[in-house]
Order: structure tokens, then C-alpha cells, then sequence
């Protein structure tokens, strides 16, 4: 093998990933190129040349050195043969993909569609690849999301109001359910689970009578809008409610170490695994040993054990 590209989404972790890969795959005389702006980039030909220099000072950054897109172009066959195109054209050997859902099944679509060596390195922040325990960008996401949670129990402490808190999570609770419990939050609310609002009201109701005065709740973003939330128990209830939508500064932001680590030590796997022959799969990391898992596994929607998080957040409220 001797030249590989990588092609990222950006969530913290991301460009440590890059940076381990380019540094290992250089101990292999292996070259490397970044594609910029994801399958868009892969698309319209649009690469840089990575050497072990240019990834310097980039390990506690966030987002992704390489920028990316959710390209619509890749869903079609057209930009796929575009994309099998540029790397034929550019003599690539071999694909990394970091990234979540979507960037895994392009992944895949490379890898068994057009025969193309690629290996895909978990990164999400939602946390939803199957199969995977911990993915790129999650333990930064929890830690942001719960950083401005602190601040905010802060207000609702100090003025005994309610807050309803929206975090990010199209599909996958993830992020809110490790927030409400790291939080100490009363109630949870997500994707994957039903929620009966007019007993939340009523126990919020019950609670107010006998001298509770502040609820932070929170809410993923695929699950409903938090001010919605916060005006259905305004109507209820009639107690001040004040919401707070966290966005996009959960997928930002500097990664932790904990993140750095994954990145550093899966973008070191998914080279040895690539060089060594392996495609379709992706890589990640548990109890400090590596594994492989099929790609076609990994885009599967992953099942999340939401109920243990939820019996916990009520037990401890
Ligand atoms: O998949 C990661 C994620 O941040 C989700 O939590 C969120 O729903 C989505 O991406 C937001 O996407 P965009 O940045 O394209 O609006």
C-alpha cells in the first residue's frame, strides 16, 4: 500500500484521529492525502497532501482540519462513480472514513459496491453506531451539554424556575440520557421512548405542593422542541418555565482527553488494519483492546438501553 486518503464529518476527536493516522501511515512510507469537504471533495477531486509537519498543533482542536458536507451528490450513483473516479485517478489505495451514520454507509457503498479498500473510524456525537461502544466526539458532546447544565441549575436554583434543556440527538437519545443522569435532572426525554406529559405535569404539580421548586429537564432534540415543552407546562401548571437550546456547540469545541485518546489510538488501527488488507469494516476501541466490525453491521440502528438510563434518573430524583 502506498497512498491512502482520509475523509472526514467533524465532531472533537476528529482532526487527533487524522493526525494519528497520517503520522503512522508515514512510518510505513505510506502517503497520504486529506479529502477536503467530505464525498463532496471525494467528488469533485478536491485533495491535500497530509505529511507528519502539516498535522501539527491540531490534536486539542476541534472540528475537522479537512472541513466537510453532507453531500446529496454521493446518494446518487452518478457522484459515486465520480468519487471511484477520483481515487482510481489519483492511484489512492485505500479509504479511511471517520465519521458517523452517514459517512459509514458511504463507506460501505465504496467498499462493496466499487471494491474499494476502506476501513471507517466511528464519529459521531450522537453515539448511535451499532456495535460500537463509544464513538468520536460523544465524551466531548456529554461534557459540553453538561457544563451549560451546570450553569444553568445555577439560575434555576436561584430563582426556582423550571428549565426544559435541549440537546442535540436526531435519532438517539444518547447525549440527553447521560446528561439528565450525570445532571441530576428529573426528567428525560428521547427518541426512543415514550413519554406520558400529563403525569411529568402532574408530578411536577405534586412536587411543587410539597416544597420542590426547581426541575431541569431535559429533552433531545429529535424527541420534541423544548419550547413546546416548556409551553405545554406553562398551560398546565402555570409555573415559569424557561428553556434553553444547547446546539451546535456540543459537536465543537476543544476534545477531551478522553476523546483525543480514541482518536490518537483507533486512527493507529484503522492504518494497520487498512495496510494489512481489511476493508468493509470499521474500527473501535474497548477495555483498552481493538476490534473490527462489518460496516454493514455498524449503519444498523443501534439499540440503546434506554430504560436502565431512565429507572436510574428517577430513582435518583
Ligand atoms: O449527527 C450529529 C448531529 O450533530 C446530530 O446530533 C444533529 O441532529 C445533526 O448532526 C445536526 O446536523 P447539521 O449540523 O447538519 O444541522
Amino acid at each position: 500500500m502506498k497512498k491512502i486518503a482520509v475523509l472526514t464529518r467533524d465532531c472533537a476527536g476528529v482532526n487527533a484521529a487524522i493526525r494519528s493516522i497520517v503520522r503512522t501511515a508515514s512510518k510505513f512510507d505510506i502517503e497520504v492525502v486529506g479529502v477536503m469537504r467530505g464525498y463532496d471533495g471525494l467528488i469533485d477531486g478536491d485533495l491535500i497532501a497530509l505529511n507528519p509537519r502539516s498535522v501539527s498543533g491540531i490534536i486539542n482542536t476541534g472540528g475537522t482540519i479537512l472541513k466537510t458536507s453532507r453531500s446529496k451528490r454521493f446518494y446518487e450513483v452518478e457522484g459515486q462513480e465520480q468519487a471511484v473516479k477520483t481515487i482510481r485517478e489519483n492511484n489512492i489505495d485505500g479509504l479511511i472514513v471517520i465519521g458517523g451514520n452517514g459517512s459509514l454507509t458511504g463507506a460501505h457503498i465504496l467498499a462493496n459496491n466499487y471494491n474499494i479498500p476502506v476501513i471507517g473510524v466511528p464519529a459521531t456525537i450522537d453515539n448511535d453506531i451499532t456495535g460500537v461502544d463509544l464513538t468520536l466526539g460523544a465524551d466531548t458532546a456529554v461534557n459540553v451539554a453538561l457544563d451549560a447544565l451546570d450553569k444553568i441549575r445555577d439560575t434555576a436554583t436561584s430563582l426556582e424556575r423550571i428549565f426544559i434543556v435541549e440537546v442535540m440527538g436526531r435519532d438517539c437519545g444518547y447525549i440527553a440520557l447521560n446528561v439528565a443522569l450525570a445532571g441530576g435532572c428529573e426528567e428525560v426525554l428521547v427518541p426512543e421512548m415514550e413519554i406520558d406529559l400529563d403525569l411529568m405535569c402532574d408530578e411536577i404539580k405534586k412536587g411543587n405542593r410539597s416544597g420542590k421548586v426547581s426541575w431541569i429537564i431535559i429533552v433531545a432534540e429529535g424527541k420534541a422542541k423544548a419550547q413546546d415543552i416548556a409551553n405545554i407546562i406553562n398551560e398546565k401548571i402555570g409555573l415559569e418555565t424557561r428553556v434553553a437550546v444547547l446546539g451546535h456547540i456540543q459537536r465543537g469545541g476543544r476534545p477531551t482527553a478522553r476523546d483525543r485518546l480514541i482518536g490518537a489510538r483507533l486512527g493507529n488501527y484503522a492504518v494497520d488494519v487498512l495496510k494489512d488488507g481489511m476493508t468493509d469494516h470499521c474500527v473501535y476501541f474497548k477495555d483498552s483492546k481493538f476490534f473490527t466490525i462489518p460496516l454493514n453491521v455498524t449503519i444498523q440502528p443501534k439499540d440503546l438501553d434506554v430504560d436502565s438510563y431512565y429507572r436510574l434518573i428517577k430513582i435518583l430524583t
